[in-house]
């Protein structure tokens, strides 16, 4: 006769062998990434063909999923903390983030109410604090953290919405006369806007792209006369969204002045600082502070550049009440769980659900404080432009916008001009496709650029200098 399925748990012997081996497969991981290949070489659908079509009946033991892990999942990844990893905004992988995420999976609570949770919600309020401190910002703004920045613009704009059209929340956008709203930011801006605009029900074709000077900071003349023939057309400035940090070459728009312009104009003003507001921590960097104070909501994300891995970003916002009162709402069967005065976290989101995210940081922040992040985003800055250097002192290559923080974007010149485009984005796909390092393209004024970012703390200047070698090979070869 077939054994009763066992109910319960892993018996706790068995579990702690588990975390013993599993604590050596991490380590092992983290101690021999530079060996593996950064992305891999598969087809689509290779590693599902890999894996069984059914769901599994019975229990398989945890030394086998491992060994699929290993086999299967590991080879199939692009690995963002490997020092070859240059794409993107680099990633933040480090031990103590490891270790939170480790220390967060067994407390597995859901931080919904304060009383749901208490250490978690104060926790929350704790970290939004010092990352607070740590750039400057007054307080007058205070936080809650999402898990990432297009979250956070999304009610950031929700909030800019209901002070632009009152009762949106209770009634809805439709059949009530309201004009057509706007909402404007630089070309270079990131597409979270218009997802916000999107979801918000605003669309997407109402988000305004204002053209960016020589170095991708907005025009804020063209802003200006922009938000001034949409008024005389009927149309209703709404909000202005400023990018400290552009994805593509880490422009910063002239804050001040779009502050100065949305206080007379009576618009919100959204900070997307979802990369750059990291490096507000760095004194000489004060200078992209500027303005912060004008803001209505300032997003920033840890899981960009203060080394808090994904997911982890912060939505600021002077006044939080204002935020509180869309998207406050308390249920019945939750009444009796939000009775104290601590903040609810639930109410200034819509989730309902909140993992314990804080802790990540906590962990993070107290392992590395202050001084040991502002080194790791020096060193990154040093990268960058030793980099840059290089790319000016070859011929063949050009710089195609001055680096300003952890980013570098170049471009290949020495062949026909009609062939440059594609030949500039064959060799990332080459470089790609080789698995020796991982970089991605963009276009600035409608030019293919090749773009490298820092912020894996494994990348030192001899990963960077065989990085460059090989964009260089691979350009030869070309
Ligand atoms: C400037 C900027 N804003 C917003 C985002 C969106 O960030 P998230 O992935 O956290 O939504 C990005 C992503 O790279 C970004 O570069």
């Amino acid at each position: 006769m077939k054994q009763p399925e066992k109910l319960g748990d892993t018996p706790p012997a068995e579990f702690r062998k588990q975390l013993h081996e599993l604590a050596d497969w991490i380590a092992d991981f983290r101690e021999h990434i530079e060996q593996l290949r950064v992305a891999p070489d598969d087809k689509p659908g290779a590693i599902r063909e890999q894996l069984p079509k059914r769901a599994p009946e019975e229990g398989e033991p945890f030394e086998k999923i491992l060994s699929d892990v290993d086999q299967i999942i590991v080879p199939g990844m692009v690995h963002w903390s490997h020092p070859m990893f240059l794409g993107y905004f680099g990633w933040t992988s480090t031990a103590p983030g490891i270790l939170s995420e480790i220390l967060t999976a067994p407390l597995n609570v859901n931080a919904m109410t304060w009383r749901t949770c208490p250490a978690a919600t104060e926790l929350e309020t704790v970290v939004i604090g010092w990352l607070r401190q740590w750039v400057g910002l007054s307080e007058e703004f205070e936080g809650v953290i999402y898990d990432t920045a297009s979250v956070g613009i999304m009610h950031a704009l929700a909030v800019a919405r209901e002070e632009a059209a009152p009762s949106t929340r209770k009634f809805g956008l439709t059949d009530r006369d309201l004009p057509r709203f706007r909402i404007y930011t630089s070309a270079q801006a990131h597409s979270s806007a218009e997802k916000a605009a999107i979801a918000l029900g605003l669309g997407e074709e109402n988000v305004v792209h204002i053209p960016s000077d020589e170095q991708f900071r907005i025009d804020v003349n063209a802003l200006g006369q922009s938000i001034a023939e949409d008024k005389q057309n009927g149309l209703q400035p709404m909000a202005v969204i400023a990018t400290v940090g552009t994805t593509s070459t880490a422009s910063v728009d002239p804050v001040h002045d779009i502050g100065k312009l949305c206080r007379e104009a009576k618009i919100w003003l959204h900070i997307d600082a979802a990369y750059g507001g990291g490096f507000g921590m760095l004194p000489e960097y004060e200078w992209i502070r500027k303005g912060w104070e004008l803001a209505d909501s300032i997003v920033i994300n840890p899981h960009k550049t203060v080394f808090v891995p994904l997911d982890f970003s912060v939505l600021y916002v002077r006044d939080l009440a204002r935020l509180w009162r869309v998207f406050s709402l308390v249920p019945e069967y939750l009444r009796g769980d939000t009775v104290e005065a601590e903040k609810n976290y639930m109410d200034y989101g819509i989730q309902l659900g909140r993992r314990f995210r804080a802790l990540k940081a906590w962990v993070i922040w107290r392992s590395l404080g202050r001084a040991g992040v502002v080194a790791r985003l020096r060193e990154q800055i040093r990268l960058a432009n030793l980099l840059a250097d290089w790319i000016k002192n070859d011929d063949r290559f050009e710089l195609s916008a001055q680096p300003s923080m952890g980013v570098v974007c170049f471009r290949f010149i020495d062949a026909d001009e009609k062939k440059l485009d594609q030949l500039n984005s064959d060799i990332v796909e080459r470089i790609n496709a080789s698995g020796r390092a991982y970089l991605t393209q963009t276009k600035l004024r409608g030019r293919t650029v090749m773009r490298i970012g820092f912020g894996n703390v494994l990348t030192t200047e001899e990963h960077l200098r065989m990085g460059w070698e090989i964009v260089r090979n691979r350009a030869a070869e070309l």
